[in-house]
Protein backbone atom coordinates (compact mmCIF):
# COMPACT_ATOMS: atom_id res chain seq x y z
CA UNK A 1 0.00 0.00 0.00
CA UNK A 2 1.22 3.67 -0.61
CA UNK A 3 1.76 5.66 2.36
CA UNK A 4 -2.19 7.11 1.68
CA UNK A 5 -3.67 3.90 1.57
CA UNK A 6 -1.74 3.19 4.82
CA UNK A 7 -3.28 6.12 6.15
CA UNK A 8 -6.78 5.19 4.75
CA UNK A 9 -6.64 1.92 6.43
CA UNK A 10 -5.44 2.56 9.55
CA UNK A 11 -8.47 5.61 9.86
CA UNK A 12 -10.73 2.66 8.64
CA UNK A 13 -9.83 -0.03 11.49
CA UNK A 14 -10.04 2.64 13.75
CA UNK A 15 -13.61 2.47 13.14
CA UNK A 16 -13.64 -0.96 15.42
CA UNK A 17 -13.48 0.87 18.13
CA UNK A 18 -15.96 3.51 17.56
CA UNK A 19 -19.06 2.65 19.67
CA UNK A 20 -22.76 4.31 19.43
CA UNK A 21 -23.12 6.57 22.67
CA UNK A 22 -19.48 8.12 22.23
CA UNK A 23 -18.14 11.31 22.79
CA UNK A 24 -15.03 11.37 20.20
CA UNK A 25 -12.38 13.74 19.85
CA UNK A 26 -11.82 14.37 16.00
CA UNK A 27 -7.85 15.18 15.34
CA UNK A 28 -6.62 17.45 12.84
CA UNK A 29 -4.41 16.29 9.58
CA UNK A 30 -4.95 14.22 6.65
CA UNK A 31 -4.69 10.67 8.45
CA UNK A 32 -7.48 12.41 10.41
CA UNK A 33 -9.21 13.93 7.96
CA UNK A 34 -9.72 10.44 5.89
CA UNK A 35 -10.81 8.87 9.66
CA UNK A 36 -13.40 12.07 9.60
CA UNK A 37 -14.85 10.89 6.01
CA UNK A 38 -15.22 7.27 6.84
CA UNK A 39 -16.60 8.13 10.69
CA UNK A 40 -19.71 10.37 9.06
CA UNK A 41 -20.13 7.56 6.28
CA UNK A 42 -20.08 4.60 9.15
CA UNK A 43 -22.46 7.14 11.16
CA UNK A 44 -25.13 7.85 8.46
CA UNK A 45 -24.79 3.91 6.96
CA UNK A 46 -25.25 2.14 11.03
CA UNK A 47 -27.36 4.82 12.40
CA UNK A 48 -24.86 5.71 15.34
CA UNK A 49 -25.05 8.40 18.17
CA UNK A 50 -22.10 10.27 17.98
CA UNK A 51 -20.64 13.90 19.00
CA UNK A 52 -17.41 15.27 17.74
CA UNK A 53 -15.18 17.43 19.61
CA UNK A 54 -12.84 19.10 16.59
CA UNK A 55 -9.12 19.73 17.38
CA UNK A 56 -9.05 22.64 14.60
CA UNK A 57 -11.10 24.71 13.08
CA UNK A 58 -10.61 22.57 9.63
CA UNK A 59 -11.79 19.42 10.73
CA UNK A 60 -15.03 21.42 12.51
CA UNK A 61 -15.44 22.47 8.60
CA UNK A 62 -14.59 19.16 7.16
CA UNK A 63 -17.12 17.11 9.92
CA UNK A 64 -20.05 20.06 9.61
CA UNK A 65 -20.02 19.41 5.43
CA UNK A 66 -20.23 15.92 6.10
CA UNK A 67 -23.31 16.10 8.87
CA UNK A 68 -21.41 14.91 11.35
CA UNK A 69 -22.78 16.44 15.14
CA UNK A 70 -20.05 18.38 16.77
CA UNK A 71 -20.03 20.00 20.68
CA UNK A 72 -17.63 21.71 22.11
CA UNK A 73 -15.73 20.61 25.66
CA UNK A 74 -17.23 23.29 27.74
CA UNK A 75 -20.25 21.73 26.70
CA UNK A 76 -18.97 18.04 26.70
CA UNK A 77 -16.00 18.22 29.24
CA UNK A 78 -15.40 14.31 29.14
CA UNK A 79 -14.42 12.83 26.21
CA UNK A 80 -14.42 8.90 26.02
CA UNK A 81 -12.12 8.82 23.00
CA UNK A 82 -9.70 10.49 20.36
CA UNK A 83 -8.83 9.42 17.22
CA UNK A 84 -5.48 11.25 15.95
CA UNK A 85 -2.85 11.31 13.41
CA UNK A 86 0.90 11.89 14.59
CA UNK A 87 4.16 13.14 13.01
CA UNK A 88 6.28 10.29 14.77
CA UNK A 89 5.34 7.96 16.81
CA UNK A 90 7.85 5.63 19.15
CA UNK A 91 7.00 2.06 20.65
CA UNK A 92 6.53 4.00 23.85
CA UNK A 93 3.66 5.68 22.62
CA UNK A 94 5.19 9.15 22.69
CA UNK A 95 4.46 11.39 19.74
CA UNK A 96 5.58 14.46 17.96
CA UNK A 97 2.47 16.58 17.05
CA UNK A 98 1.90 19.72 15.38
CA UNK A 99 2.79 19.34 11.66
CA UNK A 100 -0.45 20.90 10.50
CA UNK A 101 -0.09 23.37 13.53
CA UNK A 102 -2.94 22.27 15.79
CA UNK A 103 -1.15 21.38 18.45
CA UNK A 104 -2.48 22.79 21.43
CA UNK A 105 -6.24 22.06 20.79
CA UNK A 106 -4.99 18.64 20.16
CA UNK A 107 -3.71 17.85 23.30
CA UNK A 108 -6.28 19.69 24.95
CA UNK A 109 -9.18 17.42 23.06
CA UNK A 110 -6.41 14.00 23.62
CA UNK A 111 -6.15 14.55 27.39
CA UNK A 112 -10.45 15.42 27.83
CA UNK A 113 -10.14 12.26 26.88
CA UNK A 114 -10.09 8.34 28.44
CA UNK A 115 -8.36 6.81 25.52
CA UNK A 116 -6.24 8.87 22.91
CA UNK A 117 -6.02 6.31 19.49
CA UNK A 118 -3.20 7.22 17.28
CA UNK A 119 -3.53 6.25 12.98
CA UNK A 120 -0.33 6.62 10.98
CA UNK A 121 1.23 5.26 8.43
CA UNK A 122 4.60 3.34 9.01
CA UNK A 123 6.67 6.06 8.18
CA UNK A 124 5.40 7.89 11.36
CA UNK A 125 6.79 5.08 13.17
CA UNK A 126 10.41 5.55 14.71
CA UNK A 127 13.34 4.17 16.70
CA UNK A 128 13.66 7.74 18.49
CA UNK A 129 12.23 10.78 18.09
CA UNK A 130 13.34 13.96 16.24
CA UNK A 131 13.89 13.90 12.76
CA UNK A 132 10.76 15.71 12.53
CA UNK A 133 10.95 18.99 14.04
CA UNK A 134 9.18 19.76 16.96
CA UNK A 135 6.86 22.30 16.87
CA UNK A 136 6.23 24.72 20.14
CA UNK A 137 3.51 27.06 20.20
CA UNK A 138 4.44 30.45 21.36
CA UNK A 139 2.80 33.85 22.47
CA UNK A 140 3.92 36.36 19.72
CA UNK A 141 4.66 38.82 21.91
CA UNK A 142 8.00 38.58 23.33
CA UNK A 143 8.56 35.61 20.72
CA UNK A 144 12.76 36.17 20.10
CA UNK A 145 13.30 36.04 23.76
CA UNK A 146 11.26 33.07 24.54
CA UNK A 147 13.05 31.21 21.25
CA UNK A 148 16.07 32.30 23.43
CA UNK A 149 14.87 30.61 25.66
CA UNK A 150 13.82 27.76 24.22
CA UNK A 151 17.55 27.28 22.50
CA UNK A 152 19.08 27.17 26.52
CA UNK A 153 16.63 24.70 27.63
CA UNK A 154 17.11 22.42 24.65
CA UNK A 155 20.99 22.53 25.32
CA UNK A 156 20.04 21.29 28.62
CA UNK A 157 18.26 17.91 27.49
CA UNK A 158 20.91 17.67 24.94
CA UNK A 159 19.77 19.16 21.62
CA UNK A 160 20.98 21.84 19.70
CA UNK A 161 19.57 22.98 15.84
CA UNK A 162 17.69 25.38 13.79
CA UNK A 163 14.82 26.90 15.85
CA UNK A 164 12.68 28.46 13.10
CA UNK A 165 9.34 30.40 13.27
CA UNK A 166 6.81 28.54 11.03
CA UNK A 167 5.75 31.18 7.95
CA UNK A 168 4.50 31.05 4.32
CA UNK A 169 6.93 31.96 1.66
CA UNK A 170 6.18 35.84 1.56
CA UNK A 171 7.50 35.41 5.30
CA UNK A 172 3.80 35.85 6.52
CA UNK A 173 4.40 34.52 10.32
CA UNK A 174 1.85 31.17 10.27
CA UNK A 175 -0.55 31.82 12.93
CA UNK A 176 -2.35 29.33 15.26
CA UNK A 177 -6.31 28.50 15.75
CA UNK A 178 -5.25 30.54 18.95
CA UNK A 179 -3.17 33.63 17.56
CA UNK A 180 0.08 32.21 18.54
CA UNK A 181 3.32 31.36 16.39
CA UNK A 182 5.00 28.01 16.17
CA UNK A 183 8.68 27.41 16.52
CA UNK A 184 9.86 24.34 14.39
CA UNK A 185 12.87 22.98 16.29
CA UNK A 186 15.37 20.98 14.24
CA UNK A 187 16.71 19.12 16.42
CA UNK A 188 17.20 15.69 14.58
CA UNK A 189 17.34 13.51 17.92
CA UNK A 190 15.60 13.62 20.87
CA UNK A 191 18.01 11.98 23.76
CA UNK A 192 15.62 13.23 26.71
CA UNK A 193 11.76 13.82 25.33
CA UNK A 194 9.94 13.98 28.69
CA UNK A 195 12.70 16.50 30.43
CA UNK A 196 12.82 18.44 26.94
CA UNK A 197 9.29 18.36 26.64
CA UNK A 198 8.79 19.72 30.57
CA UNK A 199 11.57 22.01 30.03
CA UNK A 200 10.06 23.88 27.22
CA UNK A 201 6.45 24.19 29.18
CA UNK A 202 8.27 25.96 31.96
CA UNK A 203 8.93 29.19 29.66
CA UNK A 204 7.14 31.80 30.46
CA UNK A 205 5.63 32.39 26.56
CA UNK A 206 5.70 28.79 25.70
CA UNK A 207 1.71 28.01 25.19
CA UNK A 208 2.43 24.18 24.45
CA UNK A 209 5.10 21.87 22.39
CA UNK A 210 4.31 19.05 20.45
CA UNK A 211 5.31 16.37 22.65
CA UNK A 212 2.65 14.08 23.70
CA UNK A 213 3.98 11.94 26.62
CA UNK A 214 1.81 9.39 27.70
CA UNK A 215 -1.78 10.46 26.36
CA UNK A 216 -1.70 7.70 23.54
CA UNK A 217 -3.06 4.55 24.18
CA UNK A 218 -2.85 2.64 21.28
CA UNK A 219 -1.64 3.21 17.68
CA UNK A 220 -3.01 1.92 14.33
CA UNK A 221 -0.54 1.81 12.15
CA UNK A 222 -0.80 1.12 8.25
CA UNK A 223 1.66 -1.05 6.72
CA UNK A 224 2.89 -1.96 3.00
CA UNK A 225 0.05 -5.41 3.38
CA UNK A 226 -2.23 -4.39 6.11
CA UNK A 227 -2.45 -2.62 9.46
CA UNK A 228 -0.51 -3.42 13.11
CA UNK A 229 -1.61 -2.28 16.53
CA UNK A 230 1.09 -0.82 18.98
CA UNK A 231 0.21 -0.63 22.42
CA UNK A 232 2.33 1.34 24.95
CA UNK A 233 5.66 -0.77 25.64
C1 LIG B 1 -1.70 18.44 13.21
O1 LIG B 1 -1.36 19.54 13.96
C2 LIG B 1 -0.79 17.31 13.49
O2 LIG B 1 -0.57 17.02 14.82
C3 LIG B 1 -1.19 16.05 12.74
O3 LIG B 1 -1.84 15.12 13.54
C4 LIG B 1 0.04 15.45 12.22
O4 LIG B 1 0.74 16.50 11.57
C5 LIG B 1 -0.20 14.31 11.26
O5 LIG B 1 -0.64 14.81 10.04
P1 LIG B 1 -0.86 13.86 8.81
O6 LIG B 1 -1.90 12.90 9.17
O7 LIG B 1 -1.28 14.81 7.71
O8 LIG B 1 0.45 13.21 8.49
Amino acid sequence: MTPDEQKQAASRRALDYVESGMKLGLGTGSTAEHFVRFLATHVTEKGLDIVGVPTSERTAALATRLGLRLTHLDETPYLDLTIDGADELDSQLRLVKGGGGALLREKIVATASDRMIVIADESKFVKSLGKFPLPVEVIPFGCEVTMRKMVDVAKDFGCSGKIIRRADEFDVPFLTDSNNFIYDCHFNLLPDPDGLSAGLNRIAGVVDNGLFIGIATMAIVGTVTGTDIVSRS
